[in-house]
């Protein structure tokens, strides 16, 4: 699906994801690109989130995992890859520009997503209220125990991130949200079986859109 737009459009803009999740997909980039098959020069890239008081150059920011995991190794020039900055000091308004500056590249053309096991997206964490522009946030305890995985310790992992919000996701024209791993396969069945759209179920939001395609693998779709 990322391949079809890449070919597809004139000016492709793709939204991408960190954590374990995409990790496949982004090998599979690179392995076409290797194989001359998909060409990354026109592509614009914006990401759903980064930790908040993180440098670029520290190896568990998400701007590291996205150089290292799959800019690095493609043709797309680094200057048309965005990840929110998690240094800002005004970062609602910059959360705004970051919106902005999504609109005026004509928006996402395709929006890859993970699932947190407590039905999070990008890092719209379960609440009486969502946000709909990007923001500061704070993290939940589960997301903060679930990311420990990545530091040396839970102590490291940052307490805030900035994350695009519910409308900047929904904004985008085509959006695929991915999940592996029994450890989600209880949320995908929350999502997908139950008629309903909750606040406390961020992703299910995304049963609003027209073009929302979940790819699962049979541990994920366990419950299903
Ligand atoms: C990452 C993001 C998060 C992850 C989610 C699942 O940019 O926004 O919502 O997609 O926490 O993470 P993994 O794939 O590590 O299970």
């Amino acid at each position: 699906m990322i391949e079809e737009v890449i070919v597809s459009k004139q000016n492709p803009v793709i939204g991408l994801a960190t954590g374990s999740t995409p990790i496949g997909a982004y090998n599979e980039l690179v392995d076409r690109y290797k194989r001359k098959q998909l060409d990354f020069s026109k592509v614009t890239s914006f990401n759903l989130d980064e930790y908040y008081g993180l440098d670029p150059s520290n190896h568990q920011s998400y701007r590291y995992f996205m150089d290292s995991n799959l800019f690095n190794h493609i043709n797309i020039s680094k200057e048309k890859t965005h990840v929110p900055n998690g240094l800002v000091n005004n970062p609602n308004g910059y959360g705004r520009e970051y919106d902005e500056l999504i609109e005026e590249h004509g928006g996402i053309d395709i929006q890859l997503l993970g699932i947190g096991r407590n039905g999070h997206i990008a890092f719209n964490e379960p609440a009486d209220e969502l946000r709909l522009s990007t923001h500061l946030v704070d993290l939940t305890e589960d997301t903060i125990e679930a990311n420990s995985r990545f530091f040396e310790s839970k102590e490291e992992v940052p307490t805030k991130a900035i994350t695009m919000g519910m409308g900047t996701i929904l904004k985008a024209k085509k959006i695929v949200l991915m999940a592996e791993g029994e450890q989600k396969a209880k949320i995908m069945a929350d999502l997908i079986s139950k008629d309903q759209i909750s606040t406390k179920l961020p992703a299910s939001f995304l049963r609003l859109h027209r073009d929302f395609t979940i790819v699962l693998d049979s541990k994920a779709a366990k419950y299903l």
